[in-house]
């Protein structure tokens, strides 16, 4: 039996964890012993909790409570705490996820006691340096087994970089790494939740059943952390809404709860905050939505998934894919770069070709694991 720890933080890691420890309990029960270390980055209910009820996921054995603050304390705390936990169950390997803090820290914890590291939802580069996530992946990407690229463009990134095949560069205990392209496992989840969140009730239970809607997610620093910057923001989309005529549902991350709040009530916005929205009610909610706004990675791939214009609020893209295929459009924040991004995705002829895989990249990733 092996023995596998996964380690999750942020609220994607946790959903895209789903479709793998559901692969695993079905289908390798026998094989694997997966349990969950949750860094507890992420931990308001409807940011943690809520996703592990809805989608089944196994409750973390391992919970370091860490909470939020500084980037440097937040790592160092996770890294400790991490190797503890490694230290004395000394698994047969870690599966990180993305490009979080939780997933550096991970890698980092890992590496470190040379117990073999894989990291799904690999490979992917903005190619600007200063976010941290683009920092957070490509230690990642070095420092794992194997990496899992959702996309032939993340294979091309980690072929660039010399980490498709190499000999082991980590000592005795861990075999040389590998490559694999083995589509991306949010569309595992997108497919197997996709049907029951479209008949739900989510729509309904908003009064948004019928309703044309367009439906927006904020929470990069750059869009949120300075107070101006943040503003001129909700007042673009304000804007936009005016100007299309139709209305605009923000589920707010905590990053912006507040000040959105605020913003609505002070200048009686007709934009629409709601509380942090559940995985079936986000897909609910894009599946209904006429056009998706975000700075969200995961977020501009369900608009793919379900073929929704997006507009993304931001100057660069991992998922470059989607912006050639015409499904997506970079944009500033300014109201008339926003108005004028509106009205060319509209005019905009995109293509919808299957660059993410089948929906079966957990079945993949599972038989890699168990084979390395
Ligand atoms: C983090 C990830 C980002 C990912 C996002 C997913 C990093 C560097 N960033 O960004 O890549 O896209 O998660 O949502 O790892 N907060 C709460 N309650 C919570 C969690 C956070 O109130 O449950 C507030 C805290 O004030 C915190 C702030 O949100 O300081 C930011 O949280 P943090 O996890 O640092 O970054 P995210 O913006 O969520
Ligand atoms: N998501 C959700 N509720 C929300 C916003 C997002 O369930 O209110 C889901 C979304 O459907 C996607 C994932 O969270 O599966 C994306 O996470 P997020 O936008 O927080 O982070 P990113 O993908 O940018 O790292």
């Amino acid at each position: 039996m092996l023995n596998i720890i996964t380690i999750i933080g942020a609220r994607p890691q946790i959903i895209k964890a789903a479709a793998l420890s559901r692969i695993l309990r079905t289908s390798y029960s026998y094989e694997v012993c997966e349990r969950i270390l949750h860094t507890g980055q992420h931990y308001d209910t409807l940011m943690s909790d809520v996703f592990f009820g809805e989608m089944n996921i196994p409750i973390p054995t391992f919970n370091l409570n860490v909470g939020s603050g500084d980037q440097a304390w937040q790592i160092a705390h996770m890294i400790e705490g991490i190797t503890d936990i490694l230290k004395q169950e000394k698994p047969d390997g870690v599966v990180i996820y993305g490009d979080t803090n939780s997933t550096l820290a991970g890698a980092l914890a890992t590496c470190r006691l040379q117990i073999p590291l894989f990291h799904i939802e690999a490979g992917l580069r903005s190619h600007y340096m200063p976010m941290p996530e683009e920092q957070n992946r490509i230690v990642a990407d070095h420092f794992a087994n194997i990496c899992f690229a959702p996309t032939q463009t993340a294979m091309q990134n980690l072929a660039r970089e010399g980490l498709i095949h190499s000999p082991t560069q980590f000592g005795e205990q861990r075999k040389g790494r590998e490559a694999i392209l083995s589509g991306d496992i949010m569309l595992d989840n997108a497919i197997h939740y996709g049907a029951q969140a479209k008949h739900s009730t989510a729509l309904s239970s908003l009064g948004l059943d019928g309703i044309p809607y367009m439906l927006a997610t904020i929470h990069r620093d750059f869009n949120t952390d300075n107070t101006d910057k943040r503003d001129s923001l909700f007042a673009s989309l304000d804007i936009l809404s005016k100007h299309s005529g139709i209305p605009i549902i923000i589920p707010a991350h905590p990053r912006i709860s507040q000040s959105l709040q605020h913003y609505i009530q002070s200048t009686h916005s007709h934009l629409r905050a709601i509380p942090p929205a559940s995985y079936l009610q986000m897909l609910a909610l894009e599946q209904g939505a006429c056009m998706i706004i975000t700075d969200s990675g995961g977020v501009q791939k369900e608009a793919y998934f379900f073929h929704k214009p997006c507009l993304v609020l931001r100057h660069e893209t991992e998922w470059i894919e989607i912006v050639e295929q015409q499904a997506a459009i970079l944009t500033d924040t300014e109201s008339d770069s926003l108005i004028d991004a509106f009205e060319r995705i509209q005019a905009a002829q995109p293509h919808y070709p299957p660059l993410f895989g089948d929906g079966h990249a957990a079945e993949i990733i599972a038989e890699h694991i168990i084979n390395y």
